[in-house]
């Protein structure tokens, strides 16, 4: 069993992706850490479509430049009809998809699969193009694929605030 911190910190955001295919069985896997994250009240709104052919690639790489060459790119969604909200109104949707966006993430990277979580793009223009319902919220795309030899970590990957900083003790 690889160590968690280890896998945490050796994954990098992927922007260079090979022509290799990922494997059914590897993306089987990638959704099921997406399926299987901890939710507001268990209610599981989060709602993944899979951008494969190649005409749904095209849509989405002609909207924005951030799906890079990736074979695959996740598109990750919550159902505002599904999802709980807490007393003072906060939809929990978008933690929901978050958490599930992040364990995917790193199950891929357990799997040698890169990714990169993208929101540089316009959400409305995304929802437009895929005619989502109204009641579909998109939060990320995921563009997943296996790294091309000349994929290397940007400088920001190892900029990481100090635990001071970060941390305040109560
Ligand atoms: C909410 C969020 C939005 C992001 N949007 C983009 C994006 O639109 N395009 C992109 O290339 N990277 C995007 N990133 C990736 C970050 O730039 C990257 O995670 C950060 O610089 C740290 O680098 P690392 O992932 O290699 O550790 C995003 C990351 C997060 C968490």
């Amino acid at each position: 069993m690889q160590d968690f911190l280890k896998l945490a910190s050796e994954r990098y955001s992927v922007r260079k992706y090979s022509d290799k295919e990922i494997e059914d069985e590897k993306l089987d896997k990638i959704l099921k850490a997406g399926q299987i994250g901890p939710t507001a009240n268990n209610s599981q709104p989060q709602r993944i479509f899979v951008i494969k052919s190649r005409d749904a690639l095209e849509k989405i790489r002609f909207l924005t430049p951030y799906a890079f060459n990736a074979p695959v790119v996740l598109m990750i969604c919550y159902d505002e009809n599904v999802s709980g909200n807490a007393r003072d109104g906060h939809d929990y949707g978008a933690d929901d998809a978050t958490i599930a966006t992040a364990q995917m993430m790193l199950e891929a990277w357990d799997l040698g699969i890169g990714s990169v979580w993208v929101r540089g793009y316009d959400k409305r223009e995304l929802e437009k193009l895929f005619d989502l319902p109204d009641n579909l919220v998109s939060v990320a795309l995921l563009p997943i694929g296996y790294p091309s030899d000349k994929s290397k970590p940007s400088p920001l990957h190892s900029r990481n605030i100090g635990i001071d900083e970060m941390v305040t003790y109560l």
